[in-house]
């Protein structure tokens, strides 16, 4: 008989723990857990970070690749070195960038990497002192369920994590909620190419996180709270971790817990993240349900992104109009990371809707002639540089068929091939689809072939179908991954046509 679902949680913390996926480890926490082995293989094969053994790990996203880090492999591989190529390790602003054998940062970047320099007037104010008052939490509590969410209502917040959801409607509806148990969850997964923003607020700003927060489960009336962290992101994690212990009594109605991520990046889309969470594959769940009313063990579950939940203490503290005065086009401030080809990458706090070259100003100014740029990580596709001034926000992107998505910016400079480009976002798309859906699992892999081929062949011949892969792929696929994993493809070869003519 199958043991109750909280052992099944226990199943990938465990194999972490012992090192991994080996037969040997799969044994052990099955005898512990009462988990059948088959579906512990199940679940753990599905993790790269379950993998086991030391190796240097490389990313290979695109701002990486723009800097070198092919290069870096073919470098670490002569002197004799096992490198793992990875498909991100939210470090663009330090491409190309790589982990060494005990998972820590090394820096092989020429770049310098910035953030917006201190400045009270910002919400989020990244380069700020942090702030263990908690006035925002005792400011939430006079107000009372009803005055809170009037207050986000005001403000404008739309969720960070990349949908641009208003945040009041997604918690006045865990509120609402029959079942009196709810969960509150943080999700810090953070792995869009290109994104890098939580881990610079998480490292830095934690305090206006686990505010939010605790205001999050005071209105849903939440009494566990969670985070979903990245496997990657060590020293976050100790970072929030030690924000915790120095908010103390301020957050002690509530019983705070970790779940590591274990390395796939589809576990920050909501529903596979709480997959994750019960021990199983990663892999999103047909909505409806949406988490709000069926989450974490089938509760109400409040799921929303690190910048949403440290938007928060900023709105209650001066309304919500303040904050949506802030933004430009779009209600508020945001938190814009920009990579590539500028010259300080990193991660700046401008109003909603600011245009690129007011950020790459803010980011040092442009390395070379800029060509194209990706606004919102490896889903938002290509936009040529002739489209500088659209408002990087929801709305104006998405008149454009773009995205703000995570607010992860890449620019490409006149000295990058857009076919190779394309080739490398759906090389990524095709490692990380979850392979549920045939479109998406089949789709991702033909398309990134047939570049590959005309690549080699220099014959355009391959992609003379992308077009009608690309529908079935938006039409047939369960969530955003498959739905936009042909874009980057579909805009280089409607704005670059040159990239793709016979070579
Ligand atoms: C493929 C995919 C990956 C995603 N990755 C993240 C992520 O890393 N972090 C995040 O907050 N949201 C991510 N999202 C969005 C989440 O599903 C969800 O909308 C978000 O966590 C809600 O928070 P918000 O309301 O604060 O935006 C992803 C969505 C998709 C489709
Ligand atoms: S679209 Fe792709 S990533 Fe999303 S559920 Fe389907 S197979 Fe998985």
């Amino acid at each position: 008989m199958l043991k109750k679902t909280a052992d099944r949680e226990h199943v990938l913390p465990l194999l972490e723990e012992l090192g991994g996926v080996t037969e040997e480890n799969v044994r052990r926490v099955a005898e512990q857990t009462g988990v059948p082995e088959a579906e512990i293989w199940g679940a753990g094969t599905f993790y790269t970070l379950l993998k086991g053994g030391p190796r240097i790990r490389v990313c290979n996203g695109l701002s990486c690749r723009i800097q070198g880090s092919d290069q870096l492999v073919a470098d670490l591989r002569a002197k004799g070195k096992e490198v793992e190529e990875v498909s991100c390790l939210g470090q663009c602003d330090r491409a190309p960038a790589a982990l060494d054998e005990s998972m820590q940062v090394f820096d092989t970047s020429k770049q310098q990497r910035s953030i917006t320099p201190a400045d009270d007037k910002l919400p989020l104010n990244l380069g700020g002192e942090q702030d263990y008052s908690f006035a925002a939490l005792a400011k939430a509590r006079e107000l009372g369920k009803d005055g809170i969410i009037k207050a986000l209502e005001e403000s404008g917040l739309q969720g960070r994590g990349g949908a641009g959801f208003p945040a009041f409607i997604k918690w006045r509806g865990v509120a609402g909620q029959a079942d009196p148990v709810r969960y509150v969850v943080c999700n810090a997964d953070e792995a869009e190419p290109a994104t890098f923003k939580d881990r610079e607020t998480m490292l830095r700003r934690s305090d206006k996180m686990i505010e939010g927060m605790a205001i999050a489960a005071l209105v849903v009336g939440a009494k566990d709270i969670y985070f979903y962290i990245r496997g990657e992101f060590n020293a976050e994690a100790a970072a929030v971790q030690e924000a915790l212990k120095r908010a103390g009594d301020h957050v002690k109605d509530w019983n705070w817990h970790f779940h590591r991520g274990h390395g796939a990046y589809i576990c920050g889309e909501e529903t596979a993240l709480l997959e994750s969470m019960e021990g199983k594959r990663g892999m999103p769940r047909l909505k409806p349900p949406f988490p709000f009313e069926f989450g974490f063990r089938g509760k109400p579950t409040l799921v929303s992104n690190v910048e949403t939940f440290a938007c928060v203490p900023y709105i209650l503290l001066n309304g919500g109009k303040a904050f949506k005065d802030q933004g430009k086009t779009e209600p508020g401030s945001k938190l814009y990371c920009i990579s590539g080809h500028i010259n300080k990458p990193g991660v700046y706090e401008l109003p909603l809707g600011a245009t690129l070259d007011e950020l790459v100003e803010a980011a040092g100014g442009y390395e070379g002639t800029p060509m194209a740029f990706s606004p919102g990580g490896a889903s938002s596709g290509f936009l040529p540089i002739s489209k500088r001034d659209v408002p990087l926000d929801f709305k104006g992107l998405q008149k454009e068929g773009s995205m703000l998505g995570s607010a992860g910016v890449v620019v490409l400079n006149d000295t990058v091939d857009m076919a190779k480009a394309a080739q490398w976002q759906l090389e990524f798309f095709e490692d990380e689809s979850c392979g549920q859906c045939a479109p998406c699992r089949i789709g991702t892999r033909y398309l990134h072939n047939q570049v590959s081929k005309y690549l080699e062949t220099g014959d355009p011949t391959p992609l003379k179908n992308a077009a009608d892969v690309g529908w079935e792929m938006e039409e047939g696929s369960i969530c955003g991954l498959g739905m936009v994993a042909a874009k980057p493809l579909e805009n280089a070869m409607q704005y670059f046509p040159k990239a793709f003519e016979k070579r």
